[in-house]
């Protein structure tokens, strides 16, 4: 896959056409949900797949979605974290968006939808046992009149100079720089990653041939940590992309100017 074009193409999308998929769409997707289970080989993320997507949608009507409107989509795939361990909210991130990913590569329109604000008792009516432990979904579908890669609607995302820093957050690396290093693809992509409410907590800052990803302080919870898994994943993919198999090291390391170290990768 082309990551670059990926990126900037892809959207969420919040109306579907209400039909389900056909069967051999729906057994792909299964597919996609066992692979993915198989590489993240954690006992901490389980996927459940919702073929009738009615019965979630109008359970969780004006208690998820956006602007306190559900997203109706005709299925859902959820997440469920059994642990607050700030490692496995990266991973939920991280492999729920690589699940989303697998979808839009099939033209279908995707939307995360955040639950960790819903009851308990209504999660564990929807979901089943343990459904409490339900914090994410991802709605898919046919996207409904519009198309998947439509230009009108896309959200605005911050400039690499608010963002990408070269030994010092006071110094953005200069364009120049990120083309010296061969990173200006891979920045001017991930920052058209998805975050909740498009906060886009990531920072990054650049010291030799080490990447580290920071996040504000100021922005640390759950939700972040979840994005930041979700900038990880394509950060990953991005450098697959130019021939570089580098994975992320999660670090624990004293707050530099008011930012939290999440992570590093060695380019
Ligand atoms: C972890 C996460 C949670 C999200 N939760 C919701 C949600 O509850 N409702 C919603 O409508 N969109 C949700 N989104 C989608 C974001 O609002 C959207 O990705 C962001 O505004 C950027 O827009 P774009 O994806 O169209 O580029 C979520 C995205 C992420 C990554």
């Amino acid at each position: 896959m082309v990551m670059t074009n990926f990126l900037q193409k892809r959207k969420t999308v919040r109306d579907y056409k209400s039909n389900a998929l056909d069967a051999v769409t729906l057994k792909e997707v299964r597919d996609i949900l066992a692979q993915v289970e198989a590489q993240e080989n954690s006992e901490v993320l389980n996927f459940a797949f919702f073929e009738n997507g009615k019965i979630i949608a109008d359970g969780l009507e004006g208690k998820a979605g956006y602007g306190g409107v559900m997203i109706h989509a005709p299925h859902y795939i959820s997440l469920e974290v059994n642990s607050t361990d700030e490692a496995e909210l990266v991973r939920t991130g991280y492999f729920l968006e690589k699940v989303n990913t697998a979808l839009v590569e099939k033209d279908l329109g995707t939307c995360w939808i955040t639950v960790d604000q819903v009851d308990d008792a209504t999660k564990r009516n929807l979901f089943g046992e343990g459904g409490e432990n339900v914090q994410y979904l991802i709605g898919f579908g046919i996207p409904q009149g519009k198309k998947l890669f439509s230009k009108e609607t896309s959200t605005p995302r911050l400039t690499l100079d608010k963002f990408v820093f070269k030994n010092h957050f006071d110094t953005p690396a200069t364009p120049e720089e990120l083309e010296q290093l061969g990173l200006m693809d891979l920045f001017s992509s991930v920052r058209f990653a998805p975050s909740h409410m498009n906060s886009q907590p990531w920072r990054f800052l650049l010291n030799d041939a080490k990447v580290t990803l920071y996040m504000l302080r100021s922005d640390w919870d759950h939700r972040s940590l979840v994005d930041i898994g979700v900038i990880m994943y394509y950060v990953e993919e991005m450098l697959a992309s130019m021939g570089n198999t580098a994975k992320w090291e999660l670090i624990d390391e004293a707050d530099k100017d008011g930012m939290k170290a999440v992570a590093r990768i060695t380019i």
